[in-house]
């Protein structure tokens, strides 16, 4: 079975995300999609929304695995059995972090990270930008599959 990781904080899951997602489960049998916990970084949702979500939106691609994953990702690999990483570039800017991790983890793993490049329909997104433009009442409608929309509405509404 040819398995391969999508990793992120998915606070919330984006189109631009969901774009990635599904690009990649075209050429891979399974994509297991995890989500990052970590407890010093201030999140919107829950690991286990977030998950909810993300189960909700791949449920049509009819491959896609969600899991949580803590410390590194490597580690998350090794156990899982899953030998490549899958990042979306969006520009110039993403590229010196990611080169940066890709080689790191493929030093301390053999993992290897495979770039592939964002949709320009979504190439400015992210979802701290996108909280920051719901949270003062911009539309982000679009760039968010409609539940997550919905969801983000009622969050930031209190
Ligand atoms: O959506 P994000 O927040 O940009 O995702 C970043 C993520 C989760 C892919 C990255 O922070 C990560 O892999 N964190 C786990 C810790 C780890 O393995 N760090 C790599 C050290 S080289």
């Amino acid at each position: 079975m040819r398995r391969v990781v999508c990793p992120g904080s998915f606070d919330p899951v984006t189109n631009g995300h969901l774009d990635i997602i599904g690009r990649t489960s075209r050429l891979y049998d399974e994509v297991v999609v995890a989500v990052l916990i970590n407890i010093e970084k201030r999140s919107l949702f829950t690991v286990d929304e977030r998950i909810e979500m993300l189960q909700a939106v791949t449920k049509e691609y009819g491959n896609i695995r969600v899991e949580k994953f803590h410390g590194l990702l490597v580690d998350f690999c090794r156990q899982q059995g899953i030998p490549a990483i899958v990042k979306g570039l969006r520009a110039v800017s993403d590229f010196d972090y990611e080169l940066q991790m890709a080689q790191l983890n493929y030093r301390m793993s053999g993992v290897e990270t495979l770039f592939m490049s964002t949709n320009p329909e979504y190439s400015f997104l992210s979802s701290s930008r996108l909280k920051e433009i719901a949270r003062y009442g911009g539309d982000v409608s679009g760039l968010v599959p409609d539940l997550v929309h919905q969801l983000l509405i009622e969050r930031l509404r209190g």
